[in-house]
């Protein structure tokens, strides 16, 4: 196993067939980059090169045989699964297809509230009756973060005819819990658990990385390989392990929602990134490991700043997220702004935090990156006021009114977002990233909602959705 995981056969295959100066007389209209806007054509070259079509030799994401089977194949014996299917669309697709899979109309389904939009976006699609889960609030990051076994198992008692459990671990944060406990008890009552993974393709790593949700016992785990492996934007994995879902609906819903020309540039990073982290030692790990102490120390070091990690006992936070929280009088937008002044962009901030993500790999400059981060923080004072002031945003009260499909039929209406307590929100806000929906179609808004918004609106937050909010306005249904 050790040795063909050294094995890249659909890199292979595409490379051999492009360094043969094909003449292309089929699509893309680029022909291997020869028909391309003069400016741009050599920042594309390399890439537009490879970037054939089902081709003989090239295989068929939609019916794999050859190469692409093989490709897959080789992930899920990496990943220890029966089945993976490369996605080129992102988790995104992945959780519209295993919940689509799984789910009919008016289905019940227990969901994790903090859970990315796409999930949501499928919950709509498919017309299910959502059962949310209120997840726990760390208090340290100041982030949502897991839900207790408890929780789960009493919402799954309460409603034992779910037709699947869908949960998020670990958090955008990084933050991941043992799935095994929930998923067995699932499991008792003959629930599928789909995992949204999207950040936790390299947990498969092992210690000191998270647990994997496959290694709990989760029926299907979808993942962003792009967010944290060497993979192409948009490059993710799909794996299947259970016998409670339907493989066949996995596979039609995946040609239904998945483009019929996927790319084959995003294909073959997909198999060199699992070669990739398929070969990575203990000895790797361990200097990443290394390296990463020497950054937490190094921003600890910092006047005004202070690296924020869970203390939860249950959650173990993934090696290369990395959140430093204010201590000064600057919020979380502000600190990522300053980095920005010496060409350093994050993942993310929130009023908060600033949110690294660590490559899976040793910077060579550490020391460099260090001074700049130094220089963009020079001359901030400790203070606890600003810290103290800011109200974090917890999903501790859920209050969906009706089924998704009986909310379709309502009238709409906009009003003063400081109008709109009890009312039934008619569109989702969703601050981006993180790209978990703060208010959701069909949720009863509440003075929690109201003043977040209003908090993230004066940082000037990115927010998908929220037609009229900057007029201070959100779509309402009409009782
Ligand atoms: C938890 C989670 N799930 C799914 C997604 C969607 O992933 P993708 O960008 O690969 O479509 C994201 C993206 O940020 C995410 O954070």
């Amino acid at each position: 196993m050790e040795h063909k995981q050294h094995e890249t056969p659909l890199y292979n295959a595409l490379k051999q067939h492009c360094s043969a100066n094909p003449l292309s007389f089929h699509v893309p209209g680029h022909k291997y980059g020869e028909v391309f806007l003069k400016q741009a054509k050599e920042d594309y070259q390399h890439l537009l090169k490879l970037d054939a079509t089902e081709l003989n030799g090239l295989d068929d994401l939609h019916q794999p045989e050859t190469v692409i089977a093989a490709a897959q194949r080789l992930a899920a014996e990496l990943y220890g699964v029966d089945e993976t299917f490369f996605l080129v669309n992102g988790s995104t697709v992945g959780n519209l297809v295993m919940i689509f899979a799984t789910c009919e109309e008016n289905s019940k389904v227990i969901v994790q509230r903090n859970c990315h939009k796409s999930i949501i976006h499928a919950l709509q699609l498919v017309g299910a009756t959502p059962v949310f889960l209120s997840p726990q609030f760390d208090d340290n990051v100041k982030v949502p973060s897991y839900i207790p076994y408890e929780v789960v198992k009493q919402t799954v008692e309460c409603h034992p005819d779910a037709k699947a459990l869908i949960l998020t671990n670990p958090n955008y944060y990084g933050m991941a819990v043992d799935l095994t406990e929930i998923v067995d008890m699932a499991h008792r009552y003959h629930i599928p658990v789909l995992v949204d993974e999207a950040h936790g393709a390299h947990f498969v790593l092992g210690h000191p990385f998270p647990k994997t949700a496959i290694a709990c016992g989760a029926d299907v785990v979808v993942q962003s390989a792009h967010k944290t492996l060497p993979a192409m934007t948009m490059g993710s994995y799909l794996h299947v392990n259970s016998s409670l879902v339907d493989k066949d609906k996995i596979k039609y819903f995946l040609q239904v929602f998945q483009s019929s020309s996927p790319s084959y540039p995003i294909m073959a990073s997909l198999d060199l990134a699992r070669s990739y982290v398929a070969n990575l030692s203990t000895k790797d790990i361990h200097h990443i490991q290394k390296q990463v102490d020497l950054w937490k120390n190094a921003l600890n070091d910092i006047e005004g700043i202070e690296v924020a990690e869970s203390q939860d006992p249950l959650v173990s936070t993934d090696l290369l997220k990395i959140t430093m929280q204010t201590r000064c009088t600057l919020s979380g937008y502000e600190l990522q702004k300053r980095l920005e002044t010496e060409n350093i962009f994050t993942e993310l901030a929130d009023p908060f935090n600033v949110l690294f993500v660590y490559p899976l790999a040793l910077l060579e400059n550490v020391e460099k990156i260090i001074g700049k981060i130094k220089r963009a923080f020079d001359g901030l004072q400790c203070s606890e006021d600003l810290f103290q002031s800011l109200k974090p945003f917890s999903f501790t009260e859920i209050s969906q009114s009706i089924s998704y499909r009986e909310l379709k039929k309502l009238p709409q209406k906009f009003v003063h977002i400081e109008q709109a307590e009890g009312l039934v929100a008619a569109e989702t806000i969703i601050p981006y990233p993180p790209g978990i929906p703060l208010l959701m179609t069909g949720e009863v808004i509440n003075d929690k909602h109201i003043q977040y918004i209003l908090e993230l609106k004066k940082h000037r937050s990115h927010f998908q959705g929220g037609k009229k909010l900057a007029l201070h306005q959100v779509e309402v249904f009409e009782k």
